[in-house]
Formats: structure tokens, sequence, C-alpha cells
């Protein structure tokens, strides 16, 4: 605690997250952090709002400070492989752990605040995939929690052990249901454990019937310090967006959430852009933002408003050669409750209209084929 005296508080129910641990446990206790003087180390951890990067923070600060200490003796070689002796000697020394949590903002520039000079190790965790500039080769996406970690989570949250059979299938289905976001499968426990007579079975159809409505919810049963519901903590995410990045996240909001080949956009354009038929206005519209002075497609505008979405995990991009498109399945339902229900309509209108070059070019296609 002397090295460390700011750290996140680390939530009573925290699960799981082996995978991650384990990483972390050999960069920074067996790996290149043990007393490797002459060179500065960064980590970084990335992933979507709520995801879980803060408490793995809190975790490794409280579960490895002891092992990392008795670590340390070990190596300096020290009399005494206590963890009480490494902290006298490391009073003595130079090396130390600098912690960034939640190094969201595009604008940062985290370079001006590593102290300079060749040692010493940094952790940063961030919704911004581009932190990973920090450490190229040290670095991770949290992604979501397991079925079994979301289902033990849930599980204590809710403080439900001896579940019956049709109890235990509905809490199965909630995790997916929750698409395992930690935060999400949090809420919806500590909903549960202050309404102990509202069984899983009641809770997963009500959310099925309006996920947005548990979803913005403040968490009013909260327990831990984090206070901003599901919905709440992206919706800051949005007011940063410039319009490009909206308007692609409109049309991920209409499409099926993982794997929409982002080709598509510039296919539909060159094939639409010649077409004066009034039916495709909408989709015409949406596309406009990506081209230039001339009206040709301009793939760097539609890459700038992806990077602009990579700035909080709200999109990921998969694939060698075709890429893809992916969001979370509860940004999914997020983003496209955000619009207003006349742009509900028309951006159902702009995802038919998408599609339209592609039906024509099967339609040629099976007449070709006649
Ligand atoms: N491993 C876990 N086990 C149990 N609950 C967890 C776990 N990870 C996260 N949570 C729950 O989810 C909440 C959000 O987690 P956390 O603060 O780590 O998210 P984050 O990814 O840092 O989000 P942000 O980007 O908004 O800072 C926590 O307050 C906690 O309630
Ligand atoms: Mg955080």
């Amino acid at each position: 605690q002397r090295l460390l005296p700011i750290v996140p508080a680390l939530t009573s129910l925290f699960t799981g997250r082996e995978d991650i641990l384990s990483w972390l446990e050999e960069h920074f206790i067996y790996g290149s952090f043990s007393l490797k003087f002459n060179l500065q180390q960064q980590f970084v951890l990335y992933e979507l709002g709520g995801a879980g990067k803060t408490q793995i923070i809190a975790i490794i600060n409280k579960e490895s400070i002891e092992q990392f200490l008795v670590q340390v003796a070990h190596n300096a070689h020290l009399a005494e492989g206590t963890s009480v002796a490494a902290l006298v000697w490391v009073c003595h020394q130079t090396e130390w752990l600098m912690i960034f949590d939640n190094a969201d903002s595009p604008d940062l520039d985290l370079w001006k605040s590593f102290p300079v000079c060749s040692h010493g190790n940094i952790f940063i965790t961030s919704q911004n995939k581009a932190c990973i500039k920090y450490a190229p080769e040290n670095f991770y996406r949290v992604g979501e929690m397991s079925n079994e970690e979301s289902f033990s989570v849930l599980l204590k949250a809710s403080h439900r052990f001896h579940l019956s059979e049709a109890e235990y299938a509905a809490a199965r289905e909630l995790v997916q249901e929750l698409g395992h976001l930690a935060l999400a499968i949090v809420q919806a426990g500590g909903y549960l454990n202050h309404h102990q007579h509202v069984k899983f079975c009641q809770y997963l159809e009500s959310y099925k019937q309006d996920k947005p409505r548990y979803l913005r919810k403040i968490r009013a049963y909260n327990m831990d310090s984090y206070t901003l519901s599901v919905f709440s903590s992206w919706n800051l995410s949005y007011q940063k967006l410039d319009r490009k990045a909206k308007q692609v996240l409109i049309l991920c909001s209409i499409l099926h959430y993982s794997k929409m080949p982002i080709g598509i956009l510039k296919r539909a354009w060159n094939t639409l852009a010649q077409s004066h038929e009034l039916d495709v206005w909408e989709v015409k519209e949406a596309l406009k933002l990506f081209i230039d002075d001339n009206g040709k497609w301009n793939d760097n505008s539609l890459e700038e408003a992806l990077g602009n979405l990579q700035f909080y995990s709200l999109v990921e991009i998969t694939g060698e050669g075709v890429a893809f498109l992916n969001i979370h399945p509860l940004v999914h339902v997020w983003s496209y409750k955000l619009l207003s229900t006349e742009k509900q309509k028309n951006a159902q209108m702009c995802a038919q209209q998408l599609f339209y070059p592609i039906q024509k070019e099967e339609m040629t296609c099976h007449d070709a084929v006649q």
C-alpha cells in the first residue's frame, strides 16, 4: 500500500477473469516487470465502458501486491524473503508502478505524463483502443465475461443460490441476454437482490419485452462505487462522437450486430449514386457523409468515423481481406434506442435500401441464367 497509495476499490462480487489475470501475472510478476531496470514498461487493457477494466486493476492491487513483494525480495537476494523486507528495500530503490485508470479521452496525451526515465512500469486501462500505441506488444482486450463467470456474478449479486430447474434455466438465459457485460449483470443482480420476490423468470420476461427500460435505470441498487447505468455510461461516449461516427452507429443499430461487411456501404453508394429513383433517398442521404467533393466514395472518411467509434470501443473491426463491423448486442439495443421514432423509421428504410444493389445484382444473375 505504500507503493500504491491510491487504488480503485474492489467489488466484493469480483469473479473470474482468470485468463487476463494470469496474463498480467506473467508480465508483471514473473516476466518483464520483475526488476528489469533500464527499460520502462507499459501495459494496456482496453474495452467498452462497464466491461470490467477498473476491477481488474483493483484485484491486481489487492491480491498480487504481497506476492509481488515477495518476488522482489527473492530477486533482490534479500536475506529475508518477505514482503516487509522487500518494502524496506524498495524504499531505497527507484522502481515503481504508475496506473492510469479510465484513460478514455482520445485527446489525452499520456506520453507527457510518463516519467522521463528509463525504468519503471506503467499500467493503463481505457475504452480507447488507440491506447495500445503506448504498449504495442503488451495490450489486452478485456472482452466479455465467460458464460460461467457471468452466471456466477449474477447469483452472487442477487444472493440466490438454490435455484429450481426453471429458475436455473432463466438465470442462464438472462446472462446471455445481458451480453455477458459485467456492469449489466451486476445491475440486474442488484435489482433482484432488493426485490427477492421477483423471480429470474419474471425479470427475464420483462427485460426481453423492454430492454432499454432496464439498461438505462440509474443504479439505485449499486453494490460498489460505479453508479452509472449501462446506457448512461455509453451516453457519455456518444456525446463525444462526431456526425459521421453517429451515422455509422445508426446504420449498425438496424443491421445485425455481428459481422456486418463494411464494404457494403461503398458498394451501395457506387450503385445508388447514379440512381434517381426516389426510393433510395434515405440511404443516399446517410452515405453522402462519406463522399468527396466530386461525389466519389472516400474510404478515409469512413475510416475516420470507425476510428472515432473505436475510441470508445463501441465497434470492433474483424476479418482479414474482408473487414466486418461488430458491435456488442447491448450497444446494438442502446444505439437504436438513441433515435427518435421518426429516425428509427428512416434508419430502417436505409437498411433496406443498402441491400438494393445486391438484390439487383442477384436478379440480373438470375435473369442471365434463365
Ligand atoms: N470480474 C468482475 N466480477 C464481478 N463484477 C464485476 C467484475 N468486473 C466488473 N464488475 C462490475 O461491473 C462494474 C463496472 O466495472 P469496471 O468499473 O471495472 O468497468 P470499466 O471497464 O472500468 O468501465 P469504464 O470504462 O466505464 O471505466 C463494477 O463496478 C462491478 O460492479
Ligand atoms: Mg474503468
